[in-house]
């Protein structure tokens, strides 16, 4: 029995690898979608600078969940380096993301790793689904509410991220492309946050009732925010 088992298991292993394999063959041929993240323990690797900056507000998210074995939602999670991440320190994860092909390889990374407590699913937020959501200890969303807005409209951007909010008990780790520093396409989009985009940041967390709200450093030209309850 036990040596079945270990077959089975074996078989299930190989084939998640040869899947995780073959995503990224798609991705490197531009198929699918490139992944936004790295994932070094399975080897996927992006640009040095990205990964830099990824790793760097890995550390910040690392400091702010300190309490063991929290509920954490990662808002458009893609391949899932954060989500991994909390899971690994024993945390239970929810990835949430708009992209088939990077829930595939959140997955298939999940399993071939035996991170048995983070969950992928592929799902688009929008204004009508978004307060189907449980809530949980924390929420990260970073660089996610600009696509809202331009996929949804400022108003129902905002109307979203205030939905979001309600969901958070402890904590939400936030970061977004911002009016002064995004593309123009994202800027139209974006609402007026005025000339000092940090501040608008603040305001709109402590104004949703978050006791603390405050910034964690400047990331490749954008600021990453904690705000807690
Ligand atoms: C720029 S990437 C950011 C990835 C990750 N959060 C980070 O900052 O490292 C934005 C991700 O959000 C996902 N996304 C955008 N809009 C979404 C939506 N409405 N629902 C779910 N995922 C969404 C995209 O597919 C993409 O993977």
């Amino acid at each position: 029995m036990v040596l079945i088992k270990k077959v089975i298991l074996f078989i299930f292993s190989t084939w998640r690898r040869t899947q995780l394999l073959a995503l990224r063959v798609l991705a490197k041929l531009h198929i699918i979608s490139t992944p936004y993240h790295p994932l070094p323990w399975v080897n996927l690797r992006i640009k040095k600078n990205r990964e830099k900056s990824i790793f760097d507000r890995w550390q910040c998210i690392e400091e702010q969940i300190q309490e063991s074995r929290s509920s954490v939602l990662d808002v458009g999670c893609n391949v899932g380096y954060y989500s991994i991440s909390l899971a690994r320190k024993g945390h239970y994860v929810v990835g949430v993301e708009g992209g088939w092909a990077s829930v595939a390889i959140a997955t298939c990374a999940r399993d071939v790793l035996g991170v048995h407590n983070a969950l992928f699913h592929r799902l688009d937020l929008t204004p009508d689904n978004i307060d189907s959501l449980p809530s949980f200890d924390y929420v990260i969303m970073l660089a996610v509410f600009h696509h809202w807005c331009r996929s949804y409209g400022k108003e129902p951007g905002i109307t979203m991220l205030k939905t979001l909010c309600r969901k958070v008990k402890k904590g939400i780790i936030f970061e977004t492309g911002q009016p002064d520093t995004a593309s123009r396409k994202y800027v139209d989009a974006l609402p007026d946050m005025g000339d000092d985009v940090l501040e608008w940041l603040l305001n709109f967390f402590t104004a949703e009732g978050f006791n603390s709200a405050e910034s964690m450093g400047y990331f490749q030209s954008r600021h990453l925010i904690v705000a807690r309850r």
